[in-house]
């Protein structure tokens, strides 16, 4: 099973102001597959140094195969994990995002608003969903089909 970390960005989530829903959300769906065996929850304030800092320890020191990022994605001035993640990948694979987009696309033009991003650091991929449950859902559903063959081409 790959082991895999979920990081929610929220700043009210991260002070225990609001209930991390999607979080939760990406477990339940990758609990489907049988594939991913989750090993590590985070929820962090939008904070670009702090997220650097938590990705570069679950890879380097965890040695993580998949980490799923959540929120942090959209235009405000607070959102910053794309930037994070670009600045810790040393290979971006940007056909994940372009398959997030292109799905999310049909069920709405709000989807172009997501900057998300996905790279590889060592042996690691990282992939951004943005942040509403619903958001996690059809983003996740429309790269599970294909993840698990790319994990199998970092190991
Ligand atoms: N993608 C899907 N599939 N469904 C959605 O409802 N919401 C969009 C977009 N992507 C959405 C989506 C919206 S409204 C925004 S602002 C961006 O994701 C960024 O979200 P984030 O800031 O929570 O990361």
């Amino acid at each position: 099973m790959y082991r895999t970390g979920i990081m929610t960005l929220s700043d009210k989530g991260s002070k225990g102001q609001r209930e991390d829903k999607s979080g939760p959300m990406i477990q339940t769906m990758l609990s489907t597959t049988n594939l991913y065996q989750v090993v590590k929850t985070i929820i962090l304030p939008d904070d670009l140094e702090t997220i650097k800092k938590n990705l570069i320890t679950w890879v380097d020191d965890d040695h993580l195969d998949l980490i799923l990022t959540t929120g942090g994605t959209g235009f405000s001035q607070r959102d910053w994990t794309p930037e994070a993640t670009i600045a810790v990948c040393e290979r971006m694979t940007p056909g994940i995002p372009e398959a997030m987009r292109y799905h999310s696309l049909q069920i709405t033009p709000k989807a172009m608003l997501s900057r998300s991003a996905a790279g590889i650091r060592k042996q690691t991929l990282i992939i951004n969903l943005p942040g509403s449950p619903k958001a996690v859902k059809e983003n996740l559903e429309a790269i599970l089909p294909a993840l698990d063959h790319g994990l199998e081409m970092l190991l």
